[in-house]
């Protein structure tokens, strides 16, 4: 037996097209039982559409979708929405405004005894915290709480798979850290396989045991939080996630020159024109002459962001504007002259263009 999990949702060769515009295009991933799975990628690179394909409010045009090995939808067979084991909530929640808490939780079961109902919005009410709310109106209830009913509508009907689309993106940040800590506590708890659209990678990073990156309809990788920020396949994902300094350079002898000193290239035949690409918190800056690798620097400007300091940096010979982050408390003035050195082994490399 293995211990891997069973996958609970199945995409395969998913593509989906609005007129000329593909939106999405051959998209294929797996989610468990257990899994959150975030899918984080620009405006308009088909995150929601994946997500309604899924619960059924987009046809499908090519490809499978299913759910704990069912078939929910091929271009030729379509479970209406209504039938599908499928939760989701949106931005925006949604609530009905003339419903109360209980009620709007209750909606949508309505296929259910009227007993059973009962039990299992008393039984989601007591989870969300929400039980002395449930005859409020949403109207009287805080970003966070409506937020909870929300997600409670999405569970009332036990679905197997939780669609969640931009879940925080209307609260302010410091509900929203808190709101998402709770959510992501109740949706662990639920086991169900869940799928997580965000526009923030700290938010995917934070909350997916997974993060799938999308860039125009097509998944660039899907990987644990560590290995998309160590290894990302691409200098698009490698900027995703975090700030980075780039050159172009050309690879002579197993080694690249960048304006950050030579790095070793050891597995690249001379010629190949490459992207070089370090993070703005792998440059170390030290007193000049300190190192012997380090290229002299002078600070053009710093900007205390309390966690830490962005720096702005300028080479003696002219060259790139360089940028590296430093602990908030590092104290750096304009003008001051400095070294920096990159380590090597975190310096990513990826093919140009
Ligand atoms: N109903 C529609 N008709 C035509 N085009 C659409 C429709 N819905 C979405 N699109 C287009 O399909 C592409 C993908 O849209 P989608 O809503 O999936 O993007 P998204 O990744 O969710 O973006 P955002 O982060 O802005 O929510 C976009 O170019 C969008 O303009
Ligand atoms: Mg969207």
């Amino acid at each position: 037996m293995s211990d891997a999990p069973s996958p609970s949702v199945v995409l395969s060769n998913i593509r989906h097209r609005y007129g000329r515009l593909t939106a999405v295009d051959d998209v294929s991933l797996s989610v468990a039982a257990r899994e959150v799975v975030c899918i984080v990628g620009p405006s308009g690179c088909g995150k929601s559409t994946l997500l309604r394909l899924i619960s059924g409010l987009e046809t499908v045009q090519a490809g499978t979708i299913a759910v704990e090995g069912a078939t929910l939808a091929t271009p030729d067979r379509s479970l209406p929405p209504e039938r599908r084991p499928v939760g989701m909530m949106f931005q925006d929640f949604a609530l009905f405004p003339h419903l109360t808490v209980a009620g709007n939780i209750a909606f949508g079961q309505t296929d259910r005894p009227r007993a059973e109902r009962k039990r299992r919005v008393a039984e989601l009410l007591e989870t969300m915290a929400l039980a002395r709310y449930a005859d409020a109106y949403p109207h009287t209830l805080s970003g966070g709480q409506q937020q909870r009913v929300a997600l409670a509508r999405a569970m009332a009907r036990d679905p197997k798979v939780l669609l969640l689309d931009e879940p925080f993106s209307a609260l302010d940040e410091q509900l929203r850290r808190s709101v998402r800590e709770e959510v992501v506590r109740i949706i662990r708890a639920s086991g169900i396989a869940t799928i997580v659209v965000t526009h923030d990678p700290e938010e995917a990073m934070e909350m997916g045991n997974r993060v799938v990156v999308m860039e125009a309809g097509r998944i660039v990788q899907a990987d644990t939080p560590v290995t998309l920020y160590h290894r990302p396949a691409n200098s698009f994902v490698a900027r995703l996630f975090g700030e980075v300094n780039r050159f172009e350079a050309t690879v002579r002898d197993g080694a690249l020159d960048t304006p950050l000193g030579r790095l070793p290239a050891p597995a690249l035949p001379s010629g190949t024109r490459v992207e070089v690409a370090c993070r703005v918190e792998d440059l170390e800056l030290t007193a000049p002459g300190a190192r012997p690798n380090a290229v002299p620097v002078r600070v053009r400007h710093s900007s205390f962001l309390g966690a830490s300091t962005r720096v702005c940096l300028d080479l003696p010979g002219g060259g790139p504007e360089i940028h590296a982050r430093l602990p908030g408390h590092v104290d750096v003035q304009a003008g001051q002259e400095l070294a920096a050195v990159v380590d090597a082994a975190r310096v990513m490399v990826f093919p140009a263009g």
